[in-house]
């Protein structure tokens, strides 16, 4: 039997490969990247300190795949030419080097995005200005605009932009994996979620339907980086501009949602609530569990408050394989340095992200 305490320190098998430990860190957009989208050295320093406090997996921030209209904010990095892609090499490089694995999460902000250098309008699943205000930690102001309904023909090249840009991460980059951003209120999950889609074609109505835009990106970019590259992607019920939404079809939306990304060849999937463990519904099972539930075969990461390193434990042991930590590793970069030696973790101080998300020479020094 696993001792209790160190489950989420014992190795866990992906996609072929092992990684050493089930703490990894969630992906964390801070707009530190040059005008013109590439990782800087300041990111280089940041992602770093997490591999060498333990960490097994690092998940990087929401990257932008094209020069048309993914791009959610002004100095997020981007995967969209060879530049960029080679700028990220001593990032992946210094993750690499303290015995992590680095995964790119692949990003199109869709209808709420707040700094595009390449289009001045957005585009979305249908013409509906999203709920919510824009995000000022991120240099935006007010209300989002009302983005223009995404044509089939733009489908495409979105979807042929994610497939790009996973072979530049892996090809160029080095990247171990690919996770695609299907959550938080994004482009993908736009599509997902019925009261930003009104569409009648194929990606519009029942479920089944909204959740073709993510499983063409997947089969695109499976189909683009091959069968041996770990391959993810990322689910929600919230969202950045709607905390609390929840799927109306409650377990029939999970098993559709959950059982069609299992039969996707996705290697993984990211679930993230804003507490991991609590009922989806208001009551039975966790997203994660229900996950696990309908994709028996598939690797499941649980995000949302886990950073109580019990809570996290419990998590593990009800059949979760990994667990990933977005404020927890802010806080501590060396979370799982700390929870294998018995010390105590820092709380998260949200001034960090104040009073835009940028990386803080302050940080580099924990
Ligand atoms: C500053 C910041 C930036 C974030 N950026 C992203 C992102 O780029 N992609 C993503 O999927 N989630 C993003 N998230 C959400 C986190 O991955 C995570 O889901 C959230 O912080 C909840 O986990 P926690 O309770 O461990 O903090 C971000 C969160 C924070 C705090």
């Amino acid at each position: 039997m696993t001792d209790h305490h160190q489950t989420a320190l014992s190795p866990v098998p992906l996609a072929g490969r092992t990684l050493k430990n089930r703490l990894a860190v969630a992906p964390m957009t801070r707009v530190t990247a040059s005008d013109d989208g590439n990782a800087t050295e300041m990111m280089a320093r940041y992602y770093e300190r997490f591999a060498i406090g333990g960490f097994g997996l690092v998940i990087t921030e929401g990257i932008y795949t094209d020069r048309a209209h993914s791009q959610g904010y002004l100095n997020q990095p981007g995967l969209t030419d060879d530049g960029q892609a080679n700028a990220w090499k001593p990032v992946v490089k210094g993750i690499q080097r303290h015995g992590a694995a680095a995964f790119a999460q692949l990003m199109h902000a869709g209808g709420i995005s707040q700094g595009n250098r390449f289009r001045h309008f957005n585009v979305a699943p249908s013409a509906t200005q999203p709920k919510g205000e824009q995000m000022a930690f991120y240099r935006g102001e007010g209300r989002y605009p009302v983005p223009q309904e995404i044509s089939v023909e733009q489908i495409d090249e979105a979807i042929d932009g994610f497939a790009s840009a996973a072979v530049r991460a892996v090809d160029l980059s080095g990247f171990d994996g690919i996770e695609i951003h299907g959550a938080n209120g994004y482009l993908l999950d736009q599509f997902l979620t019925s009261y930003t889609n009104s569409r009648d074609d194929k990606y519009g109505g029942p479920i089944a339907n909204r959740i073709r835009m993510t499983l063409e990106v997947i089969s695109a970019v499976r189909a683009a980086v091959g069968s041996k590259v770990p391959l993810g992607v990322r689910i929600s019920q919230g969202k950045v501009n709607d905390f609390h939404h929840k799927w109306e079809g409650g377990e029939k939306d999970a098993e559709v949602v959950f059982g069609s990304l299992a039969d996707s060849g996705v290697d993984y999937i990211h679930v993230t609530e804003f507490e991991a463990w609590k009922p989806a519904f208001g009551s039975g099972l966790s997203l994660a569990q229900y996950a696990k539930k309908f994709a028996p075969n598939t690797t499941i990461l649980a995000n949302g408050s886990l950073h109580d390193a019990e809570r996290a434990e419990q998590v593990l042991n009800s059949g979760i394989d990994l667990v990933t930590l977005g404020r927890g590793a802010l806080a501590n970069p060396d979370f799982p340095m700390r929870y294998a030696q018995s010390i105590a973790q820092r709380d998260f101080n949200p001034s960090i992200l104040g009073p835009l998300a940028n990386i803080k020479e302050t940080e580099l020094e924990m």
